[in-house]
């Protein structure tokens, strides 16, 4: 099988590792790609941006499936435009994409599927956004409505600053706060049935101890040893399936990875957002950690075929840890060259934001890379992951010291 990866980022770097590990797979491209991705599949500088230039592609490799990264794409609809030329995508169309292109529409859906999650009010004028704020109070919740690469959630005591995100965004949602931990939970789905996987934690804010402004993710573990045993199989009859379900309904049919955020309050879970595609920082540890081979299983859920799969994980635990540019999430500082990436054992190193210049590896984005270290427990991952981006130098750059330190202290108290 001939496979087309759309992205660039740890994410893809992941997802291409484990696509070129499954035999069925017998020549990957990646689209474009960066110089780790290149290390063990055909690159392509085209412009993701374009519909057309990834359909181009696709045809001019003879894709049998293509497998789309970002929201970015599947929210311009290049899901539909490689579908209508018969070639299997895992990405939902376009109209099924807006479960993470617009927040609003996220809420309808699952109102109609029964789906608990914040109670809202999307506004757009100052005297909504004034009321909305104080109908819930502190602490305040604002989202932008549309995509903003995982920066437009403002979450904040103070009503002042809540208010001017709400007036530089235009349409936003204002939400009740949800308390209580967070936890990412993706499923695969051929449009008809869908595979929950194994839970994984996002640290989403920039500095440890949870401080720092919201950033794409710092890092990410997997799986939860202080989470609820049955929070999978909650988690597909509460929430996957009925959305599921409500697509089909609505004779939007969702084909693709529906990521689940969800906030373990109280009350029990709530959904706090869904993204139509894997996320970034915790496919970095599943996918090390899935025994299915993933071609096939993509594969199959893009062409309807899901219905006896069922996912084989391994035993280990993984952590992954983000090194960013300094001044990320706002502009990062690019340009400096990364002197040297060790590898360990039982440890993977996946590029992001990098670039090749001559025979030098240079900073080029946010994110810039991260490292995932495998281990019997928590701690081992830990430590290996640890051991390894403590010796990556990198001028200008930062990582949270306490990815995973909660719950692997939790895990040895177990
Ligand atoms: P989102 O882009 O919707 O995932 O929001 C980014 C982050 O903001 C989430 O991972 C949470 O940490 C936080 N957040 C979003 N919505 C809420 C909420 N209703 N209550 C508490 N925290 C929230
Ligand atoms: N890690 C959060 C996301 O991918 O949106």
């Amino acid at each position: 099988m001939k496979i087309l990866l759309v992205g660039s980022g740890g994410r893809e770097h992941a997802l291409g590792l484990g696509l070129h590990a499954d035999p069925a797979c017998t020549s990957l491209h990646v689209a474009p790609g960066n110089p780790g991705i290149a290390e063990f599949a055909q690159c392509h500088a085209i412009d993701i941006s374009s519909n057309a230039e990834i359909v181009a592609l696709a045809q001019e490799i003879e894709a049998d499936l293509v497998v789309i990264g970002p929201e970015t794409p599947l929210v311009n609809g290049v899901a539909d435009d490689l579908r209508r030329l018969k070639i299997a995508v895992f990405g939902p169309s376009k109209a099924a994409a807006q479960l993470e292109g617009s927040k609003t529409f996220a809420k309808e859906v699952m109102s109609d599927a029964g789906v608990l999650t914040a109670q809202s009010f999307t506004c757009s004028t100052v005297q909504e956004y004034e009321s909305a704020l104080d109908t819930f109070g502190p602490p305040y919740v604002v989202k932008d409505d549309g995509l903003a690469g995982g920066k437009g959630v403002v979450v904040t005591l103070n009503r002042e600053e809540a208010l001017r995100h709400a007036i530089a965004c235009g349409r936003v949602v204002i939400e009740e706060f949800l308390n209580g931990p967070e936890v990412s939970l993706f499923g695969i789905s051929d449009g008809v049935s869908i595979l929950a996987m194994q839970p994984a934690q996002d640290f989403k804010r920039a500095h440890d101890n949870d401080t720092g402004p919201n950033t794409g993710g710092m890092g990410a573990y997997s799986p939860l040893p202080w989470a609820p045993t049955e929070i999978i199989e909650e988690t597909y009859t509460q929430v996957l399936a009925p959305m599921i379900a409500e697509m089909n309904a609505r004779g939007t049919p969702f084909v693709g990875l529906l990521y689940a955020g969800l906030a373990l309050t109280d009350h029990g879970s709530r959904v706090i957002e869904f993204n139509v595609r894997f996320g970034d920082p915790e496919t970095q540890v599943l996918i090390p950690l899935l025994k299915t081979p993933l071609a096939s299983l993509l594969f199959k859920a893009a062409t309807g075929g899901l219905a006896d799969t069922v996912l084989e994980w391994t035993d280990q635990s993984a952590v992954a840890v983000v090194l960013a540019a300094d001044g990320y999430p706002g502009a990062p500082q690019n340009g400096s060259v990364i002197s040297k990436i060790p590898n360990g054992e039982n440890v993977k190193v996946f590029y992001a934001g990098i670039s090749q210049s001559g025979e030098s590896l240079i900073a080029s984005g946010g994110r810039v890379l991260s490292v995932t270290g495998i281990g019997a427990d928590l701690t081992e991952a830990r430590d290996r992951a640890y051991r390894v981006i403590s010796q990556i130098s990198l001028p200008c750059s930062f990582y949270r010291s306490d990815i995973a330190l909660n719950a692997s202290v939790a895990e040895k108290g177990n």
